[in-house]
Formats: C-alpha cells, structure tokens, sequence
C-alpha cells in the first residue's frame, strides 16, 4: 500500500476545506492501494474531522509546539492536536526550518512530544541546491536524521514516516530524477540501519515530496526505496489531486 500525503500548507479557509472535502469524498473511494493522508491549517481541522468521519482517510496537521506547557502564545500542543482528532503532523518541513528558524533539537523536541501524545511523526528532510550540487546530499540527511531521532527507541519508528523533500524541488516544478529519489532514499534506509537495525530499516516508510504532479507521478510511482509522496501545490487542484492518486493506485 502506498502513502499519500497531502500538504495543503497555508491554503483554504475552513468554509474552502468544507467545500474541497465534500467533493473530494464523492469522487474518491477508500481503498486497500493507497493510505490518504490531509494535512490542514489549524482551523480547517474540526471541519475536517467531522468531515472525515467514518473513512479511512488520515487527518494530519503541519505543526506543533516544542514544549508541552508554558506561555506560548499563538502555539498548539500535542494534547491539543489528538484532542482534536488529528492522527499524525507533519515536523521540520524546510518552510519550517528556514523561515520558522526551527532547528534539529526543536524538532526532535517536537517528535518527542508528538508521540507521547498519541500522534504519528512525518519527519521532513532533505538538502538545499548548493547541498546537492556540492554532493553533499549524504551528510546533510545523515546529519538531520540523526539530530531529529537522537533518544527515540527503535519501536517509535513505527509512528514515524520519513519524508524526503529536497529543498529545491519544492514548489519549483524541479526534481531529481527517480534514480536520484531511491538514492536518496536509501541513504535513509542506511542511516536507520546504523542507528537502530536492519530490521527498522527495512520496516520504515519513506515518502518523497517536492513538486510531484499529474506529469512526473508515473516515472516515480514505482520506486524501490521509497512507500509514497507528500504532495503539495498538487493537491490544492482537486482533478490533478484525483489523478495522481489514480495513477498511483493503478
Ligand atoms: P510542492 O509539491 O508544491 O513542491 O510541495 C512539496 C511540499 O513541500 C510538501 O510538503
């Protein structure tokens, strides 16, 4: 089974969610080929839960806070989020890290924190244009998984989805070519195998994300490393969301 992950970033309000949501359960039906994962602003989740009631589509968020308590205005706990019916949230997405200033031990925080509050950890990483053009694609996944998994337990990993975003394949029309994507994803596989055992390296999804769309998801649909995308601009058009779900199941 494959995992779709879509990331609607700061798009819809909840009234466009409502509005997306109905359309897109008419037209799509639950089925044993692909995992449906969506992942909303804050305020599109309650809408999204009621609406996602009784199907087997995952209800994710894109953020949460690194401390539990305190007086963080503006922010949103892990007990918040499964409260509100959420499933998993998206951590360190490279939005996050670059403008956010989120650093690895904020993120680990927050991975920590996710799944002690009962969510499911889609992890970002991935490198930048003078990372990959340097070939040091390696060392800055190496680096950032490390730092993101440092003091997890190898059981953890099973809540925990590893998504490899190039930087500069987001929202560029850009990617590496699928050669390049099992590459990479491999290079996670190994690092998982390192730090915790073949075993946990062969279990963990990987998904790839970075400007994925009608045109590219056949040349990626059968890669050997990695289990499914994270989709972005893609799926904020519910035709070109349908069809790259369809060519995936297909
Ligand atoms: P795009 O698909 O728009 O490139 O975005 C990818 C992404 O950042 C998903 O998290």
């Amino acid at each position: 089974m494959k995992k779709i992950i879509a990331n609607f970033k700061m798009n819809f309000t909840p009234s466009m969610t409502k509005e997306y949501l109905i359309q897109l359960l008419a037209r799509y039906a639950d089925s044993d080929k692909v995992k449906l994962c969506l992942s909303f602003p804050y305020t599109s989740l309650a809408i999204a839960k009621f609406l996602l009631d009784k199907r087997k589509i995952s209800l994710g968020a894109q953020n949460i806070c690194d401390e539990e308590e305190g007086k963080n205005t503006g922010e949103i706990n892990g007990a918040m989020l499964k409260d509100a019916g959420v499933n998993y949230v998206i951590i360190g997405h490279s939005e996050r890290r670059k403008k956010f200033k989120e650093d690895n031990k904020s993120i680990n925080h927050k991975i920590k924190i996710a799944l002690k509050n009962g969510l499911s950890v889609i992890l970002c990483v991935g490198e930048s244009l003078a990372d990959y053009n340097t070939l040091k694609t390696f060392d800055v996944l190496t680096e950032q998984l490390e730092a993101a998994l440092k003091g997890l337990y190898e059981n953890e990993l099973e809540n925990i989805t590893i998504a490899y975003e190039p930087i500069w394949a987001i929202g560029t029309g850009i990617t590496p070519t699928a050669a390049e994507i099992d590459k990479a994803c491999k290079t996670i596989r190994n690092v998982i195998k390192e730090d915790f055992s073949q075993k946990a390296s062969e279990n963990i999804e990987i998904v790839y994300g970075g400007s994925v769309n009608t045109k590219n998801i056949s040349k990626f649909k059968n890669l050997k490393y990695s289990n499914g995308f994270l989709v972005g601009g893609a799926c904020l058009d519910l035709g070109a969301f349908l069809q790259i779900i369809s060519t995936i199941e297909k």
